[in-house]
């Protein structure tokens, strides 16, 4: 029996990026919730700051440091509370170094997922939301918005753990009954929460454009690298499909209340719809920070393709679901971050 008989959602990985700012927004909609995180790509501090922006005692969020691939230390987690659902965000994420180190990505991710629904078999907890991811799509010579049911492929090990993590939810949900499973994939999410006190802090260099142009932009890096400027797009740069952060944090909300529903297993894309080139990203946080952004133009990198973008219709005729800031509110909330917390949390 759990120590505690309060209904809780339990959320992994939520002191990173994208499940800090689920986190608030869970709590702002009245759930309780318990984070558990390693803390491999993250710190405690975003947490204090959840506490803040929701009028909470300091230190009142529960928060177990946990690495979910040490099942003893997770099904500890699980006696103790009466967990509802799961929102499921823990994960190593970095496309280039899962090429580099594939097994540390296959174990952890896979062996944590493996681990996570073993127990909530075992505490029969059965409503599950998953992070996946736009790389799970076979890339589209032609640039066609990815629907859910598009051709699956991956060409990263990053890629294949989403795919197989996907999978092995999914299977889970076919072999027991009264299972819910939601897989959001995202596409490009940016900005920040729009206080200034919450964003993303990359431990190292940024992989993902919008990290990196923004440090560009305060000083920290030279220059934004441009690869490719001979793509069939608009300006002959990349374009990708950028989601705020915070419109990302609402969809989880909406797929956690959509669990109680009983359907099962179900996939959704959550992106605009509208694909920006890198161009346009430069300019755009060029126009929030008010000063131009330096950037030199190398050459392609292996693998990329001219313009990857979904179609957002079955999280807008579903879930009711639709993207309600734009490129330029994902920048000013961006920059707002930047210049407020120029060395991330870890002031
Ligand atoms: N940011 C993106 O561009 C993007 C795009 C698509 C999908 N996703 C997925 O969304 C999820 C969240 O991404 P994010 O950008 O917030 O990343 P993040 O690195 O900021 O957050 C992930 C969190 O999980 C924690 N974690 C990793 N392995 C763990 C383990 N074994 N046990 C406990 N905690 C662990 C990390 O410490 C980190 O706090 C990830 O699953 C990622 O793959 C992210």
């Amino acid at each position: 029996m759990p120590t505690s008989c309060t209904s809780h959602v339990l959320v992994t990985g939520g002191s990173g990026f994208i499940g800090s700012h689920t986190v608030l927004e869970l709590i702002n909609q009245g759930h309780k919730v318990v984070v558990v995180d390693n803390l491999s790509n993250s710190c405690e501090e975003p947490l204090r700051r959840i506490e803040k922006l929701a009028g909470l005692n300091e230190e009142s969020l529960p928060f177990h440091n946990v690495d979910l691939a040490n099942i003893d230390d997770l099904r500890a987690v699980f006696k103790q509370y009466n967990f509802s659902s799961v929102i499921h965000f823990a994960a190593l994420k970095a496309v280039g170094e899962s090429v580099r180190v594939p097994l540390a990505y296959y174990r952890n991710n896979i062996t944590g997922t493996l681990n996570l629904m073993d127990l909530m078999i075992e505490f029969g907890v059965k409503d599950i939301v998953f992070s996946s991811s736009a790389t799970v799509y076979k890339s589209d010579p032609d640039g066609r918005p990815f629907r859910e049911d598009s051709e699956l492929g991956c060409t990263s090990p990053y890629g294949r753990t989403k795919l197989y993590m996907e999978s092995i939810i999914r299977d889970v949900v076919g072999a027991e009954s009264g299972w819910n499973a939601i897989m959001l994939r995202y596409f490009n999410p940016t900005g920040a929460h729009e206080s200034g006190t919450m964003g993303e802090d990359p431990c190292q260099i940024p992989n993902n454009l919008m990290p990196y142009v923004s440090q560009v932009a305060i000083g920290k890096l030279d220059n934004v690298h441009v690869f490719g400027n001979d793509y069939n797009t608009r300006d002959g740069t990349g374009v990708r499909d950028y989601i705020h952060v915070m419109d990302l944090a609402e969809a989880h909300v909406i797929a956690l209340e959509r669990l109680t529903g009983n359907h099962g297993y179900e996939v959704f894309n959550l992106g605009s719809g509208a694909g920006q080139s890198v161009l346009e990203m430069i300019d755009a946080m060029s126009i929030a920070c008010g000063h131009k952004i330096p950037y030199v133009v190398d050459p392609r990198r292996s693998g990329d393709i001219d313009t990857i973008v979904c179609d957002p219709k079955k999280a807008n005729e579903v879930l009711g679901f639709k993207v309600s800031r734009d490129l330029t509110k994902m920048c000013t909330d961006l920059w707002r971050w930047q210049v407020a917390n120029p060395e991330g949390y870890n002031q």
